[in-house]
């Protein structure tokens, strides 16, 4: 992390030749505010004032920091995140360098997408994390209702589907300390004003954009803005334990309830079910060929029907 932090300091000038040799002795954290100022400044396709114009929040989005270019807004959250940052603070960037899919993959992010980490102090216990993972993925499905999309689908975990072209990829990493879930880290990557044309050969045909599916650009701005209030809708729920609703709202709109699914648990364990629901742990329930059931917690499920 440290590498790119100074990275994004040293791309925007913010270090003089003499620090960036003298870095290797600096404490890193005394950069903290240069970051916070960074967010600060004027950006030209992504505005914060239109953001927090009527921004319809308690606390979602009212520390806001929007840069040009950084190389992941998940690693920027997690450096600011422990640095005096309140709960619900957002970090947007126009573009990403270095972005992080789920499974240790990359994640194309060009101008036109929007990228944003969302840092909340849950304060809850670790088993509560998937569920803060399920409701991101409602709250986007919700924005993308309110824009137009008709019928946004959520698969397992939290990738935003629409027409069974993935829209959206949602990373969640948690900064644990005693089984205490001290920061979660939001990511959310939605591919906003971009053609699929944009993307790598071979992510296009699983791939579609919000610009495609409505056949018009977009005010990235505003889809921010609502997203930022769903989001904080739907964290309200968690913080009060209504995780039946939450759960409600994700059967309601899931992709994967019903498929004959290819289960790729971690540590290569592989096998093929058919998606029975998920549960109150926000655990896939797949039922195997031999009748069995099994819960999965974290991988991947590939859709075979
Ligand atoms: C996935 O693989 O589906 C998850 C993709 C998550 C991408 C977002 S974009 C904003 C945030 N910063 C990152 O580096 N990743 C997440």
């Amino acid at each position: 992390m440290r590498n790119e932090i100074v990275n994004l300091l040293k791309k925007e000038n913010k270090l003089s030749e003499k620090t960036i040799s003298e870095i290797s002795n600096i404490e890193i954290d005394d950069f903290s505010q240069v970051i916070k100022d960074l967010g600060n400044e004027e950006t030209e396709h992504i505005k914060k004032s239109e953001i927090l114009k009527d921004l319809k929040t308690d606390y979602i989005g009212k520390e806001l920091y929007v840069y040009r270019e950084v190389e992941s807004t998940n690693t920027v959250a997690k450096f600011l995140s422990m640095h005096d940052v309140e709960n619900g603070t957002v970090i947007i960037s126009e573009k990403q360098t270095k972005a992080k899919g789920r499974s240790g993959k990359s994640w194309e992010s060009p101008l036109g997408g929007v990228w944003l980490s969302i840092i909340l102090k849950p304060d809850v216990d670790q088993s509560k994390f998937p569920m803060i993972t399920l409701a991101t993925g409602v709250a986007v499905a919700k924005t993308l209702e309110k824009v137009g999309v008709e019928n946004p689908e959520i698969k397992w975990p939290n990738d935003i589907m629409i027409n069974g072209k993935k829209v959206c990829g949602i990373l969640t990493e948690a900064i644990a300390k005693f089984n205490t879930v001290e920061n979660v880290i939001i990511g959310v990557g939605i591919d906003a004003n971009l053609e699929v044309s944009q993307f790598p050969e071979e992510l296009q045909s699983g791939t579609t954009t919000l610009k495609e599916e409505l056949k018009r650009e977009g005010n990235e701005n505003l889809l921010i803005k609502i997203f930022l209030e769903e989001f904080e809708k739907i964290s309200e729920l968690f913080n009060h334990e209504g995780y039946e609703t939450i759960l409600k709202e994700w059967r309601k709109r899931s992709y994967s309830i019903g498929k004959i699914v290819e289960v790729r648990e971690p540590f290569n364990t592989y096998y093929d079910g058919y998606v029975v629901g998920i549960n109150k742990e926000g655990a896939l329930i797949v039922e195997k060929i031999d009748g069995t059931l099994k819960k999965v917690i974290s991988g991947e499920c590939i859709i075979k029907n």
